[in-house]
């Protein structure tokens, strides 16, 4: 019997957090390939299960499985007619010792369903698709994040998002059909961005798990428009440094966006997230908190191997266990 397995992994952002929550708002986004695990098989009955749970569900509606529903929901919609009976299992939770890494679980659990049951009922989707697929579940669901998460995740690499007005596509999901509204230009861009750079890229998990929907509710009125623009500015400018190996010009925009960040709101750099970006002190290394902030991770990126040693040390002193780590360009 035909039996499928794919993986999704994680997301971190590096520049534009926040601010990317407004139409029009670039970020960019790494892919983190730690990564969660679907099989999926038909079966006589359909059988949902999540290592996130200790008992299986069906598609009868279940609180803690409404996410992986929403998602088969969408595919089902998408395929055109009623699945057949399947098995899912899902496994890899993006934590440790029941703490969560904070890179994204929610949305590329959405993402891992619908890709798993478009290779188990062989429908070719592109990255876009399936992007589109995850954000129009998401948005049913009444998430209130950018889809950044989720862009990163369906693409798997480092992207620049410039994010789409969600209030009015999910407008548009509640009049139209999913064919319709899959068809309609929804105004985001997302763009791959090769590091060109040679570098050593550091996640540090704060081992404080932070609840992005609170941290966003939370600051959403505090930004204003000096806040987008400047913080747009840089986001581009960290882009170009990216793409044209300008160590400074990186380093110069990841500060500054890491300023505007801590001027947002005192929740964002939490104690821990504070210890992180401190270690880069006297170092060829710069640190910043990532995404929501107030606990999960944060990055730095490394200019110099024995700097990044010595950041290590200083994180582990600090409580601060390095996740992931990648190497860009070295010979
Ligand atoms: O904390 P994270 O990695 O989920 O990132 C949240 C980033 C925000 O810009 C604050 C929200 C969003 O959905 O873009
Ligand atoms: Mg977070």
């Amino acid at each position: 019997m035909k039996q499928v397995q794919v993986q999704t992994g994680g997301k971190l952002y590096l520049a534009g957090e926040y601010a990317v929550l407004t139409a029009g708002q670039t970020a960019l986004i790494n892919y983190i390939p730690i990564c969660m695990t679907a099989t999926a098989k038909l079966a006589q009955t359909t059988k949902l299960q999540s290592d996130m749970f200790t008992y299986s569900a069906s598609r009868k509606p279940d609180p803690n499985y409404q996410l992986i529903q929403a998602s088969i929901d969408t595919f089902e919609t998408y395929y055109g007619q009623s699945l057949p009976k399947f098995e899912l299992d899902i496994s890899g939770k993006l934590e440790k010792d029941g703490l969560k890494f904070g890179i994204g679980s929610s949305g590329s659990v959405t993402v891992l369903t619908i890709k798993a049951l478009s290779v188990l009922f062989n429908q070719d989707l592109t990255a876009d698709r399936l992007f589109k697929l995850a954000a129009y579940t998401l948005l049913k669901s009444g998430d209130n994040g950018s889809m950044g998460d989720i862009a990163c995740i369906a693409y798997q690499a480092l992207i620049a998002y410039k994010s789409f007005d969600r209030k009015l596509i999910a407008e548009q999901i509640r009049k139209h059909d999913l064919k319709t509204v899959l068809d309609m230009d929804w105004g985001y861009e997302i763009e791959l961005v090769q590091a060109k750079l040679s570098a050593d890229f550091l996640v540090g998990w704060t081992r404080q798990p932070a609840i992005s929907k609170d941290m966003i509710t939370a600051a959403k009125s505090l930004i204003d428009q000096t806040f987008l623009q400047e913080t747009e500015k840089e986001v581009q400018i960290c882009k170009e440094a990216l793409l044209s190996a300008d160590k400074n010009r990186l380093k110069d925009s990841l500060q500054k966006v890491s300023d505007l960040l801590e001027g947002l709101s005192s929740a964002i750099y939490v104690d821990k997230l504070k210890s992180l970006k401190e270690a880069e002190k006297g170092l060829d290394i710069i640190a910043k908190s990532s995404g929501s902030g107030g606990g999960d991770c944060g990055i730095a990126i490394s200019f110099s191997q024995e700097d990044s040693q010595i950041l290590l040390d200083r994180w582990q002193d600090a409580g601060i266990e390095l996740l992931y780590q990648e190497r860009w360009n070295h010979d």
